[in-house]
């Protein structure tokens, strides 16, 4: 059998990744023309420019999500982060999505800050730096702006107390080989992290309605466990709708990573550092000399300024094809590409740290007084 060049996992995402053969893989869906016109007549015909640009790209039952929609049986969003030392921009992406589907559907967000996990998985970690940053990447997270009264923010090392009995359950549901297998791991690795699926399953089961769980494809493993053993418990399978990752400065192959930093811009860089990173690392698909790219003009497909316009940074239309005509031509050149792009990254940080600085006042909101808060720190899920 013929190996694939690439490699997915919720810890690795390697090579140049062929999503349509990930689809394969993996046993998911392509997001059809006829979900598309369905999540149009929600949104009154404003399609998110992820969307539109199939950059969400596949589901699991998403299809029935809408049917609970229409019928009026609603459903709930979760997603989450593994706290590390600075979010970058790729991390940006499934939570600007959830967003937009919070305001399009007016429902519940549930965010899962797994503070264990990331100390679980690093043997240098300790829990009060994981800590620490699960709070500096709640303020990033935040200054998304999410409904406070129907988002509930939640730290797995603070909240396990009432989700511990429902974690429970889906433990004992879950033997060592099937983890194993779809995670990898071996008789070596620690047991926290053999347990810690069970955790990352949980917030699925927050509400009787179905949940849908938008993230990268890289989470898919957990919710193939969660679909295994929902429906004995009493809940829906999870359905989910995933991203494609955002290529990293340096490369189109992999996603951005946080341990090779000049390779993420991360939410907190100042803008000589952007234009700096950008400048300097960004991977071009432009010709060696200026008549050449004039004459040939530009491989778009690995093009790392071109493909980050496309994937978040340019949503006007009309411009993208613009940039996509002038550059494939060789009218426009390198420089320029990188140009806009460094201008339109900083245009988007300058308005997150606007916000960001207000979300300390916001935070106690998010995590324990705003109303959904409130009855979650109210409620023992089991
Ligand atoms: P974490 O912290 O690795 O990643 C957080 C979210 O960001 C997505 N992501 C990306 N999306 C696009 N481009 C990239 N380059 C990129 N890198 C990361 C991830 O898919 C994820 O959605 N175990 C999880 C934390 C978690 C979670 C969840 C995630 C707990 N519950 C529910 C999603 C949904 C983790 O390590 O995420």
């Amino acid at each position: 059998m013929q190996e694939d060049n690439f490699k997915v996992t919720p810890w690795e995402v390697t090579g140049k990744v062929d999503y349509e053969k990930l689809i394969q893989q993996f046993g998911t869906q392509k997001i059809s023309e006829s979900i598309m016109k369905d999540i149009s007549k929600v949104s009154r015909d404003r399609m998110h420019v992820m969307l539109r640009r199939n950059i969400f790209f596949s589901h699991r039952d998403l299809d029935l999500i809408l049917k609970d929609y229409r019928e009026g049986r609603g459903f709930f969003l979760y997603t989450g982060r593994a706290p590390s030392m600075g979010m970058h921009i790729g991390h940006l992406v499934p939570f600007l999505f959830t967003k937009w589907l919070q305001d399009v559907f007016d429902v519940n967000v549930y965010i899962e800050i797994t503070d264990d996990e990331k100390f679980m998985r690093n043997q240098e970690y300790t829990l009060k730096q994981t800590s620490e940053w699960a709070h500096q990447n709640i303020l990033d997270i935040i200054a998304v702006g999410f409904n406070p009264d129907k988002t509930f923010i939640f730290k797995d090392t603070e909240y396990i107390r009432n989700m511990y009995p429902l974690v429970a359950s889906i433990a004992k549901r879950l033997n060592f080989s099937q983890v194993k297998a779809t995670f990898g791991l071996d008789v070596s690795s620690n047991i926290g992290i053999l347990f810690y699926p069970a955790i990352q399953i949980v917030p699925t089961m927050f509400e009787k309605a179905r949940c849908l769980i938008p993230a990268a494809i890289d989470q898919d493993p957990y919710w193939r466990l969660q679909r295994d053993l929902a429906e004995s418990l009493g809940y829906h399978k999870a359905a989910e709708i995933h991203s494609k990752f955002l290529p990293p400065l340096a490369s189109s192959d992999g996603k951005m990573s946080s341990s090779v930093p000049e390779s993420a811009v991360y939410l907190s860089d100042p803008p000589k550092t952007v234009e700096k990173k950008i400048m300097k690392y960004a991977f071009s698909g432009g010709q060696a000399t200026t008549e050449l790219q004039r004459k040939l003009g530009a491989d778009l497909n690995v093009d790392v300024p071109y493909q980050w316009l496309y994937y978040i940074f340019e949503e006007d239309d009309e411009e993208m094809k613009r940039i996509t005509s002038e550059y494939s031509s060789g009218k426009m050149l390198t420089g320029e590409i990188k140009k806009i792009l460094a201008q339109k990254v900083n245009e988007l940080l300058e308005e997150h740290r606007k916000r960001r600085d207000m979300s300390e006042k916001m935070y106690s909101k998010f995590l324990y007084e705003g109303k959904l808060a409130k009855q979650m720190w109210e409620k023992i899920h089991s």
